[in-house]
């Protein structure tokens, strides 16, 4: 599957229909490895059994005859995909919403060097993608792994001595690593944001926090994973839902808890498939390590 150069995502060379969109979306994004070793993979149609889990528990709530909006944070959104579909899901039933999207890595840069070669740096002045006009290659999974891997590491390393830094990485082209689908809604903010630090703005903002494919215990350690789900469990108001879940990419199948924030803590409403590997970490009582 040839990986689209962010210069083809973000500057392409005549208008996309919506179905070219969508796949040049999936193709790029997949391919985009973060330096904390967690991708950026998202896909249309990816969670619509937990958008469904989800909309039916809001319905009970009487949130589609309410006036006010369902305020919903969604986090580790990556292009905002899934968001949008959360977003359409809610509209088809009528159900009013604002909606802040967050991610790790929103702003990037881009830089032509050598001549030849488009970097794309995060902020820090990391490099996401290095493209080539033949190829263009993210960082590697498991860069000490075989010669390959390790040959493209060292191009990365390099790649990342000549951008300098984040002074020198900000002087690039600024791009967003979003969907232009998402940014034209009126009903969704995107926000910048580490999961791993707390946010105080965020404490019992919202009914509903959705993390899908980001909590998981291949991304994090146990400790980390308690402390993310901690932050966001702080962000519910009493009786808001906390929705983790992530899907098997193999079988396309989801796994999914979603919990309510009862006085006492975290309360599992709904599973989906097996639930979500890590329902024991968010299911310890706040404070409690
Ligand atoms: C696999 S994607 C999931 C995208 C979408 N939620 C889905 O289910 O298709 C994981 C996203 O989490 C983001 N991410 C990774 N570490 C993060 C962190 N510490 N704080 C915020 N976002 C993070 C990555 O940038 C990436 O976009």
């Amino acid at each position: 599957m040839k990986v689209p150069t962010a210069r083809e995502f973000f500057f392409p060379s005549r208008p996309l229909s919506p179905a070219e969109q969508v796949d040049v979306e999936t193709r790029f994004f997949r391919a985009l490895r973060l330096p904390n070793g967690t991708y950026k993979t998202t896909y249309a149609n990816r969670l619509p059994d937990v958008d469904a889990a989800l909309c039916d528990l809001l319905e009970a709530d009487g949130a589609a005859s309410a006036t006010t909006p369902v305020r919903v944070l969604d986090v580790g959104v990556s292009s905002g995909m899934t968001t949008l579909e959360l977003v359409q899901a809610m509209e088809a039933r009528g159900i009013p919403r604002q909606v802040v999207a967050v991610d790790l890595t929103v702003n990037a840069y881009l830089h032509r060097a050598f001549g030849v070669a488009d970097l794309l740096c995060d902020p820090s002045g990391q490099v996401l993608q290095i493209a080539l006009p033949f190829a263009a290659k993210g960082r590697p999974h498991d860069p000490r792994g075989s010669f390959p891997r390790r040959a493209l590491q060292s191009a990365f390393e390099l790649a990342e001595r000549w951008v300098g830094g984040p002074n020198r990485a900000r002087v690039g082209r600024l791009v967003q690593l979003i969907s232009p689908r998402l940014r034209e809604r009126s009903d969704v903010t995107v926000v910048e944001h580490d999961l791993t630090r707390a946010n105080a703005a965020w404490d019992g903002q919202f009914d509903v926090v959705r993390a899908a494919n980001i909590l998981n215990l291949d991304y994090f350690d146990e400790a980390t994973l308690a402390r993310m789900v901690g932050y966001l469990r702080r962000a519910l108001r009493p009786g808001g839902i906390l929705v983790v879940a992530r899907t098997h990419d193999d079988t396309r199948r989801n796994h999914a808890t979603l919990f309510r924030l009862v006085d006492d803590g975290l309360h599992p409403v709904r599973r989906i498939g097996d639930g979500s590997e890590i329902e024991r970490i968010a299911l310890v009582p706040a404070g409690v390590s």
